[in-house]
């Protein structure tokens, strides 16, 4: 490894450039706080990732506040669910119990609109960003504030591969831009928003650390197939030959995914196979069936569900998949990080301002400025604390503040994979517990309360709102 040059210093470091870390870029940037996000992926590559694709009613709200309103456009509401088992349809009316809808809208959309917007507010910054092309100076570790961008800048194709002093006042990390060359980077607080292979996590001491994990024995086989929609909203399909998700993209390409086995080889199935078991876990008396069509893209997502704590470590704190991973069948993955990242960036501006350091005049970031506003208030900006010293333990505020919304979604995810999907070598007793569940669920009014509020997301959770 070739010696870095003189370090870059910035405020905040974000590693990763999913929603996560793009949302948080945005969120500092409105609030006018220096920072500088490394992503190791090009533009190109994530956008080529499917990924869920339901955000909750607050998901939304909290990106329509963030001056980010193309879901409301693009994006389609939907009031309902469809739970299907003994061959028929079980509608949850999310509408009418809960008062809330959720939005169909994938999460590449997401990462366009976040990506496009930090571009268009200038925060495309050297190495790589737009796909790899060269470090243009200034960019690369040459010394001095993170290449004089006051607002941030957000670098494709840069890859962190050391974290340094992370147990600090000065976390740190190394990352190679897209010619191989590699720089040091400073901060005061450093974000893994890198995933859940994240490097930063892996960095946080294991003594210090515990990992709540879940396996599943059981994934999706997901496909994107060129039809027309074959029903209007979700179905959620239980069957005697195990789950099946009937999702939808557009008027013409439609997301569906079968239950298969974790180690099963995409490759080896025909598109006439993968059509005859979709139709058989769907079909029923009423003689539903899937309209077919070729099957563009197909791949296999794993189950995990894993909880990392605490999530602040000195100065480097976790968000996203980075400190939590659900599986997808309460398609609460995006929904968390989004939420996580409003919480942390709320909790980052009382930190500053408790050293005196709010930001600048921010931006339209309104919740950010009440926040640093409240600091000052405190006795933080304005008192004692103006150019000193910021107060770490402001930090824990933020694991205290998602943790509620976090195990609420790790258990609601867990209850809908195991309620809906066949556990291999499961006995008769267990696929018959299972079906009285879905049957006792649907009849009542009060058990599909409970399964709408969890899927659109509960509204505002403890800790949450700012005291
Ligand atoms: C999707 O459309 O990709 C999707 C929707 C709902 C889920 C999971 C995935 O629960």
């Amino acid at each position: 490894m070739p010696a870095p040059r003189t370090p870059e210093r910035t405020r905040v470091a974000i590693v990763g450039g999913g929603p996560a870390g793009l949302l948080l870029s945005h969120l500092l940037h409105g609030s006018g706080v220096e920072h500088v996000l490394l992503e190791a992926r090009t533009r190109e590559e994530i956008e080529h990732t499917h990924r869920a694709g339901i955000l909750e009613a607050g998901a939304v709200q909290a990106l329509v506040d963030a001056g980010l309103d193309r879901v409301l456009r693009d994006g389609s509401r939907h009031d309902g669910i469809v739970l299907r088992f003994d061959g028929a349809d079980h509608r949850i009316d999310l509408t009418g119990l809960t008062g809330r809808s959720v939005w169909l809208y994938p999460q590449t959309d997401v990462f366009v609109d976040l990506a496009n917007r930090r571009a268009a507010d200038g925060a495309d910054g050297g190495a790589g960003s737009s796909g790899g092309s060269g470090n243009t100076g200034g960019t690369g570790g040459s010394g001095g504030d993170a290449g004089g961008r006051p607002d941030g800048e957000v670098r494709w194709g840069c890859a962190v591969t050391h974290v340094l002093d992370g147990d600090t006042d000065r976390p740190g990390v190394l990352w190679t831009d897209p010619e191989g060359d590699t720089h040091e980077l400073r901060c005061d607080v450093l974000i893994g928003a890198d995933g859940s292979h994240s490097t930063l996590r892996h960095t946080l001491p294991e003594a210090q650390r515990r990992t709540f994990v879940h396996e599943y024995p059981y994934a999706w086989f997901g496909v994107i197939v060129e039809t027309p929609r074959s029903a209007p909203e979700l179905v959620y399909t239980a069957s005697e030959h195990g789950f099946a998700l009937i999702s939808q993209r557009t008027d013409t390409h439609q997301r569906l995914y079968f239950q298969c086995d974790p180690d099963e080889d995409p490759g080896r199935w025909s598109d006439d196979q993968i059509w005859a078991e979709l139709q058989r876990r769907v079909a029923g008396p009423d003689g539903f069936r899937l309209v077919e069509g070729p099957v563009e893209e197909r791949s296999v997502l794993r189950f995990r569900s894993s909880v990392v704590e605490p999530v602040r470590h000195g100065r480097m704190l976790l968000a996203g998949d980075a400190a939590h991973t659900v599986p997808p069948t309460g398609a609460k993955g995006l929904n968390l990080a989004l939420a996580d990242v409003v919480v942390l960036h709320d909790v980052l501006l009382t930190w500053l301002a408790s050293g005196g350091r709010a930001g600048g005049a921010g931006r339209g970031g309104g919740a950010g400025r009440a926040s640093a506003a409240r600091a000052g208030g405190a006795g933080g900006a304005g008192g004692a604390g103006r150019g000193g010293r910021p107060d770490d333990a402001v930090l824990d505020e933020y694991g205290r503040r998602v943790a509620e919304r976090v195990w609420r979604a790790q258990h609601f995810s867990a209850w809908m994979s195991g309620m809906l999907h066949s556990h291999p070598g499961e006995t008769g007793f267990a696929a018959r517990r299972r079906l009285a569940e879905l049957r006792a669920l649907t009849a009542s009014e009060s058990g599909r309360r409970y399964l709408a509020e969890g899927y659109t997301g509960w509204g505002p959770v403890l800790g949450e709102r700012a005291p």
